[in-house]
């Protein structure tokens, strides 16, 4: 008699991650030995700057291979209050602050501890991939508002009012956005604060490009627009967009004491302290020089101009202006519903799939960020790989 383990009925309902499965298609044809162009992952192409890595060698050999509190370790919590503290001239206390195994991690502990079945997260599309299923892990519903390209992908207050109803609880801010690169502006902020306030929501607000910023834009930190946001917004974020230290996996939130106490708890519970030699090597990069922040800001913005003037040179494409982070999200409209190499391009997930296997691109498809009609390239790549990959793309649209 064969045997099979049934899976839960929550994670049966769980997609994979989407960049991670076009980001391991494109590895597959790399070990078959062809080149491939990969734009699909959101990661610095940089290898953690030297003294971050030094820190982590030290820390290791002088014995913090221990656990730390659960939590994270005190000196990297007064690190992080003074680092936004010198960035955004705002104070929180250390009790505020829960480190954990990335910024993914510490979303996933936010929704646990706050989110109660059935209720409602307001989700603005195109999204990060992992925010909804997030969400449906911890029994809540992602309520998807969806933009639009033609107001460059922000959420209207309007738009946001419409989407609440009683059993509303948080909403997501992405600011700079993945996948757009979109950024908002004080002004814009302000009028979604108003809202916010007046029907007394929470805001999860995830800062993790707040560092990756481009020409004249401005990053503005959430819960400083004014009274009445600190109490009702947990802020996340990481070390690893910034300095370059996916692979390290250090996130953190910034949130009211009671919150923080609780996630500090259920931390305990599920992985206790995120890696300590990784919390030492954090601590490391937001008390070090910032010259390394700067030097690979001043990469990607060369970067992001590259891109924008080459998507916008081939026919049809288009794609918002780039505030922030290190995607381009453009519309490829245009070719659904036309055959590219013999084959019927009817999704943005089959015009992403014969672009990596006709043309060696890896891009990933609209509709895993909730948005049918576009792809989304990282420019996270050096600049002979993007020439490279945009030339691909052209010759892919125009059935070369
Ligand atoms: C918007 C956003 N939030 C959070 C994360 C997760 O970052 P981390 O590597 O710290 O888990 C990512 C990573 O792609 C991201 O793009």
């Amino acid at each position: 008699m064969s045997v099979e383990i049934p899976i839960s009925k929550i994670v049966q309902g769980l997609e994979p991650s989407a960049t991670l499965a076009m980001s391991a298609k494109a590895k597959e044809l790399k070990s078959s030995g062809k080149t491939v162009y990969d734009l699909s992952v959101g990661e610095p192409d940089f290898i953690t700057p030297q003294h971050i890595r030094d820190a982590g060698v030290a820390a290791m050999n002088s014995g913090h291979t221990k656990y730390t509190i659960a939590s994270g370790i005190p000196e990297l919590k007064k690190a992080i209050v003074e680092k936004y503290k010198s960035d955004y001239g705002f104070e929180y206390g250390v009790n505020q602050i829960v480190v954990s195994n990335g910024a993914k991690h510490s979303i996933h502990n936010i929704f646990f501890t706050i989110v109660d079945p059935k209720d409602e997260v307001i989700i603005p599309a195109p999204y990060w991939v992992s925010y909804a299923e997030l969400v449906k892990l911890s029994g809540g519903i992602p309520v998807i508002l969806q933009t639009e390209e033609s107001n460059n992908f922000k959420m209207t207050p309007a738009q946001l009012e419409k989407a609440i109803t009683p059993r509303t609880k948080i909403l997501l801010l992405c600011n700079p956005s993945n996948p757009t690169g979109v950024m908002y502006n004080r002004e814009e902020l302000e009028a979604i604060a108003e809202v916010v306030i007046r029907k007394n929501l929470f805001v999860l607000s995830d800062e993790i490009y707040d560092k990756l910023v481009y020409g004249d834009n401005k990053f503005v930190s959430f819960p400083t627009i004014c009274e009445g946001l600190r109490e009702r917004t947990i802020v996340v974020n990481g070390v690893s967009k910034t300095y370059a230290m996916t692979g390290w996996r250090v996130g953190w939130t910034f949130s009211p004491v009671n919150v923080a106490k609780k996630m500090g708890e259920l931390q305990s519970q599920e992985t206790s302290n995120p890696c300590s030699v990784s919390q030492f090597a954090a601590l490391a990069a937001l008390t070090g020089s910032q010259d390394c922040v700067l030097t690979m800001l001043s990469a990607f913005s060369e970067r992001r101009d590259y891109v924008a003037g080459r998507i916008r040179e081939i026919d049809g494409l288009s794609c918002p202006d780039m505030g922030g982070a290190f995607y381009a999200f453009f519309n490829i409209k245009k070719y659904l519903g036309k055959k590219i190499g013999g084959v019927l391009i009817d999704s943005s997930e089959k015009f992403c799939l014969e672009l990596l296997t006709q043309k060696q691109v890896a891009t990933v498809m609209g509709s895993a960020f909730g948005c049918e009609g576009y792809a989304r390239a990282s420019f996270a790549a050096s600049l002979d790989v993007l020439k490279a990959a945009y030339d691909h793309i052209a010759d892919f649209v125009m059935d070369k």
